[in-house]
């Protein structure tokens, strides 16, 4: 399969920029724009924010913040009812960016942009739902009540892997919750924060919301590093590595902001002697092999019984063999590049190391499509089989690599599975019901997400998403995620002429 030429996809690019209402003289600096598909440079340069632009950003966002914190919720919403309504118009548009800075096949960039629409359904609704409880005071005449209120300006830092998405459960969220955002996106995919900040400034402008609502700053680590250590941002919301999540985490306890992380995945999937096993072999191939293994929530491990591990072995590999692999915008595409080629390297590491190990490579793990476009790294989905738990299966190598490994007995398997430093997402493939139990119940899989037969990969917004250990902790988009932008406040209110006190206790 050819690749189109680096010109047209510049060429596509700038029109969709167009299209998007992203201002030409924004695309003018010294930060490179490349796509992975050719490798190659997207569109001119992009300007880097330092210190000072830091600072300004910041500042603007308390002038908003103080505007928007006394905004009624629900008024709040409607901003982000015209995002949403934005995004559908330009559903097409920002998926094929999406596409083009990040390479995902165009049914995955349309989900992504699918992904947004949905969370602004989810936060307009929330917007009319930001409780709190009222307790029972042991005074008589005494109301408790808790409220929670916007806690103030929140700095979200995202990854190149879900370069719209992931900024839209932080911004929806934070914005119906009465906080300005500002955006470091990834260096990898700048186009589409400038594309996603324009049309929330066009959202912001119907509905006569203030100014300042969400600002992009572009740049590299240091960037974030000013955002994380800024105490004008009460909340610091990063997706990324656990190397990065671990920075940004003690850097913001050492001032006392709140940090909400969602890092690195070591996602198993446990096949049980009764699963489904074209169920499994159909689900495993979109999870490990989709978006070219680059999801937090991608399949990297599965964990087979026995009796079934060199059917399901084999069957996966005459899956992972066929997968059409090219031009993430051609039709029939399942499988685009990778972001770029330390991250092809880092996939190559990890496949010698395992069979250094005693590893096997079953299929996969090839770089194809070389001679087209030298700077893209197009590499063949790889299943490589191992005999337990390696080192090297212990680390996230984020890229189209599944390891697979025998078990005999679902204490083994669970073992198995929960001996990983990461805890973000799992599955099990079973029809019997007291192992589907037992796995999501307390002494299963130890992540945020536990999935009974289906893939690990591919949540839906309503659910709080995050995970534990070295992942981080944080949940976002569905559930109560809201209440990790707001502050609670407990009120007694005392409606009586008299003043008893707490405990009992008499001072006069
Ligand atoms: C990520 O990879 O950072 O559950 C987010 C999923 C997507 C989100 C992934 N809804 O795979």
């Amino acid at each position: 399969m050819a690749l189109p030429h680096p010109e047209a996809l510049s060429a596509t690019a700038r029109e969709l920029l167009d299209r998007l209402g992203v201002a030409p003289e924004l695309l003018a600096g010294p930060l490179p724009s490349v796509t992975p598909i050719t490798g190659t440079p997207l569109v001119g340069g992009l300007r880097s924010a330092r210190g000072a632009d830091i600072d300004d950003a910041i500042d603007r966002a308390a002038i908003a913040f103080s505007a928007w914190r006394v905004t009624p919720a629900p008024a709040r919403g409607a901003v982000v009812r015209a995002l949403g309504e934005h995004l559908r118009r330009h559903r097409e548009d920002l998926g094929t960016l999406v596409s083009l800075e990040a390479g995902k096949i165009t049914s995955e960039g349309l989900g992504e942009v699918q992904e947004m629409i949905d969370v602004c359904d989810l936060a307009v609704g929330q917007s009319r739902q930001l409780f709190g409880r009222t307790i029972a005071s042991e005074r008589p005449g005494h109301r408790m009540m808790e409220s929670w209120h916007p806690l103030g300006p929140v700095g979200v830092i995202t990854a190149f892997n879900f370069p719209v998405a992931v900024w839209a459960w932080n911004a929806t969220m934070a914005l119906i919750c009465g906080d300005p955002v500002v955006w470091k996106p990834s260096e990898k995919a700048p186009l589409c924060a400038l594309a996603c900040q324009a049309l929330l400034d066009r959202a912001a402008a119907d509905v006569g919301a203030p100014a300042n609502l969400g600002q992009v700053v572009l740049g590299d680590a240091e960037t974030g590093r000013a955002l994380v250590e800024h105490p004008g941002l009460a909340l610091i919301s990063a997706t990324g590595s656990t190397p990065m999540g671990r920075a940004v985490g003690e850097r913001v306890a050492a001032r006392f902001g709140r940090s909400l992380l969602e890092l690195g995945g070591n996602n198993a999937a446990i096949v049980a002697p009764t699963a489904d096993v074209d169920l499994v072999v159909r689900a495993v191939v979109f999870a490990a092999a989709g978006t070219a293994g680059q999801r937090c929530t991608t399949l990297r491990r599965l964990i087979v019984h026995r009796d079934l591990h060199d059917e399901v072995v084999e069957r996966l590999a005459k899956a992972f063999t066929s997968l059409p692999i090219g031009d993430p915008l051609a039709a029939g595409t399942l499988v685009g590049p990778l972001i770029d080629a330390p991250a092809a390297d880092r996939v190559a590491t990890a496949i010698r190391a395992a069979v250094t190990a005693g590893g096997t490579v079953v299929t996969g793990g090839e770089r194809v499509l070389a001679d087209d476009a030298p700077a893209a790294r197009y590499i063949s989905p790889a299943l490589v089989a191992v005999p337990g738990q390696l080192d090297v299966v212990r680390t996230e190598t984020f890229g189209p690599l599944l390891y697979a490994l025998p078990y005999d007995d679902l204490d083994e398997a669970i073992g198995l599975h929960n001996d990983v430093p990461q805890g973000l997402s799992s599955s099990i493939f079973t029809r019997d019901l007291r192992e589907a139990e037992r796995f999501v119940g307390p002494a299963g899989s130890d992540c945020g997400i536990a999935n009974v037969n289906i893939g690990p990969s591919g949540a839906e917004v309503g659910g709080a998403f995050g995970g534990e250990k070295e992942t981080g902790g944080g949940r976002e988009s569905g559930s109560d995620a809201w209440r990790a932008y707001m502050r609670r406040s407990t009120a007694t209110v005392n409606a009586s002429d008299d003043l008893p006190l707490a405990q009992g206790v008499e001072f006069a």
